[in-house]
């Protein structure tokens, strides 16, 4: 079997962008959390392609290759359908289009839950076929005893707690959690019990702000938000979200960029000259060198 992660960019678009930086590791991530501050929030994007990564790798601490690409690149209803292929397969991409962040790979629904060893068969694939760092997964309290089993084996675990979209029919939806006093009081068990685990880092998502500052300040992991706080040590976002790629967004997503209307404008473009003929110009075919 051939690795992955080698990039052979002779024949490919995907030019490598040469290495000035050093890859981050976890330890180095867990270590920006000091004596429970997080002096420089950490950054973290999803990406799913490796060019998608190029990109955003150089101004990022963390790729996240979300189960998220089942609805953004795949037309899914929810994550649920995600499979282990499909996370390996663009895992390993965005792994051969970065050079400085740690990339971490989302654990799809149906691939860890049932059992420790069932966890490690799955992440032991993602880590040996993608080159990835570690791997996420949803969970809180239910999750303690995979996520000891799998980091005294070698494997990084980020936890992700709140708001689980994999959880999304037990949830009832995608609305915020923490609300009531009791929820409150059972997302802030799951965190310190993940943290007690043994993740080295925790996603919060869609919770209220009350609960996402009181976590942050509890536990020692980087809490990673989003739909959180900004007092949380680092934020995520799906990289297509940011960039306005959808018509409809999150409330918690700030958008820095609307690519939709870019693609479709220059798709439009294109369109109107392939109809008038005015596509290919002379520039653009091959003719005999005179
Ligand atoms: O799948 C994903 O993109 C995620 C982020 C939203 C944290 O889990």
């Amino acid at each position: 079997m051939s690795t992955t992660f080698t990039l052979d960019t002779s024949t490919s678009r995907a030019n490598p962008t040469p290495a000035p930086m050093k890859r981050l590791t976890v330890p180095a991530i867990q270590r920006r959390k000091v004596e429970g501050k997080t002096a420089e929030p950490l950054v973290m994007l999803t990406a799913y392609t490796a060019r998608q990564a190029q990109l955003l790798d150089p101004h990022c601490d963390m790729l996240l290759v979300g189960d998220s690409l089942g609805q953004v690149i795949y037309g899914l209803p929810s994550t649920l359908p995600v499979t282990l292929d499909m996370m390996i397969a663009h895992g390993a991409a965005v792994v051969r289009g970065s050079y400085h962040s740690v990339v971490l790979v989302d654990m799809p629904f149906g691939s860890y839950e049932a059992s420790p060893a069932q966890a490690f068969a799955s992440a032991s694939r993602v880590m040996a076929e993608t080159g990835c760092a570690a791997v996420k997964l949803e969970g809180g309290q239910a999750m303690v005893e995979t996520i000891s089993f799998l980091t005294r084996r070698g494997i990084p675990v980020m936890a992700h707690v709140g708001l689980t979209p994999q959880a999304v029919n037990a949830l009832g939806g995608y609305g915020a959690r923490g609300k009531s006093l009791e929820e409150h009081a059972r997302i802030m068990d799951d965190a310190r019990a993940v943290a007690n685990a043994g993740a080295f880092a925790l996603v919060l998502e869609g919770v209220m702000e009350d609960l996402a500052v009181e976590i942050t300040n509890g536990i020692d992991i980087p809490v990673i938000g989003i739909g959180a706080s900004a007092h949380c040590d680092g934020q995520v976002l799906v990289a297509e979200d940011m960039l306005g790629m959808f018509e409809r967004t999150p409330r918690f997503v700030k958008r820095y960029e609307n690519i939709a209307e870019t693609i479709s404008g220059a798709a439009e473009r294109y369109a109107a000259d392939v109809r008038s003929r005015s596509f290919p110009t002379e520039d653009q075919v091959y003719r005999p060198k005179k």
